[in-house]
């Protein structure tokens, strides 16, 4: 398409070159040939077979049922994060956030749905993007061809943190990935920490689950494993302990607005068992 394209290019350049420069006496042999033969007859075979073309392809672009080696998952766009969910690992689903993993190197089909108002789920190295509707679910194939980060972001305006809606997509080769979902679903918090456990209880279990295997109310992101994610608040902090506890602190301050409530102020035992309790891992 491109060469012939640029054949095409270089024979209206010359013409037009020709019109431009041609001593005023002279005529090209044929005019009407070339009008009806160039300007009509030529464009409309040529589009033609493209229009075939174009539709056969996009067709087989298409996430269509049926394909066998297809990844299934499935991302619950919210004012501002993403809720992500593996329909079916060994017999059943897992609930995640903010960090998608897919295998690289074959189809995945990310179904997508909105818990609010409209987003746009856009992963620019993964292919096109597609809008999240209240209401509504959309489906967009993508492929990672190398394991490796490929980063999302909501690419619909849906309020005042759009910008800081952020998503890591992560693709790993098969057996790395059968291990990371694997120890997503084992991932629990620190089972004596039992202060830790009483402030998680008082202060976040109302929309937090702690267990991937669990949604809860799905009111705010699932944390299991959450030592393991690369980045918090939906991309606004890179993960560590001590930027754990600045978001626990101060999300506020930096994502104005988020649904999530200024949690009161903890005294720092108190504080500092929630961290152990939220991250045995780290
Ligand atoms: Cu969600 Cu913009």
């Amino acid at each position: 398409m491109f060469w012939a394209g640029v054949l095409i290019l270089l024979a209206v350049t010359a013409l037009a070159l020709y019109a431009t420069f041609r001593p005023e006496e002279r005529t090209l042999g044929r005019p009407r040939l070339l009008l009806i033969g160039g300007g009509l007859i030529f464009p409309m075979t040529v589009l033609t077979a493209l229009l075939f073309y174009g539709v056969r392809t996009g067709h087989a672009l298409l996430p269509l049922p049926g394909r066998p080696d297809v990844f299934h998952v499935e991302v619950v766009a919210h004012q501002w994060w993403w809720e992500v969910i593996y329909p079916d690992v060994g017999g059943r689903p897992l609930y995640a956030a903010n960090e998608i993993h897919i295998p690289a190197g074959r189809p995945v089909d990310v179904t997508v749905r909105s818990a609010d108002v409209i987003h746009s789920f856009w992963a620019p190295r993964l292919g096109g993007k597609i809008d999240a509707i209240p209401g509504h679910s959309n489906r967009i194939r993508l492929q990672a061809d190398l394991p490796g980060i490929y980063w999302g972001q909501c690419a619909e305006f849906c309020g005042a943190q759009h910008a800081r809606m952020g998503l890591v997509i992560e693709a790993h080769e098969e057996p790395a990935l059968q291990e990371r979902l694997a120890r997503l679903a084992a991932a629990g918090p620190a089972p004596a920490e039992a202060r830790g456990a009483a402030a998680f209880q008082t202060f976040c279990a109302g929309c937090h689950s702690i267990d991937a295997r669990v949604r809860g109310t799905g009111f705010g992101p699932n944390l299991a494993g959450l030592a393991t994610r690369r980045m918090l608040g939906a991309g606004v902090l890179a993960n560590g302990r001590e930027s754990l506890e600045t978001w626990l602190v101060a999300h506020q301050v930096l994502k104005p607005g988020n649904r999530m409530p200024t949690l009161p102020i903890l005294e720092p035992a108190e504080r500092a068992a929630l961290l152990r309790y939220l991250e045995p891992s780290r």
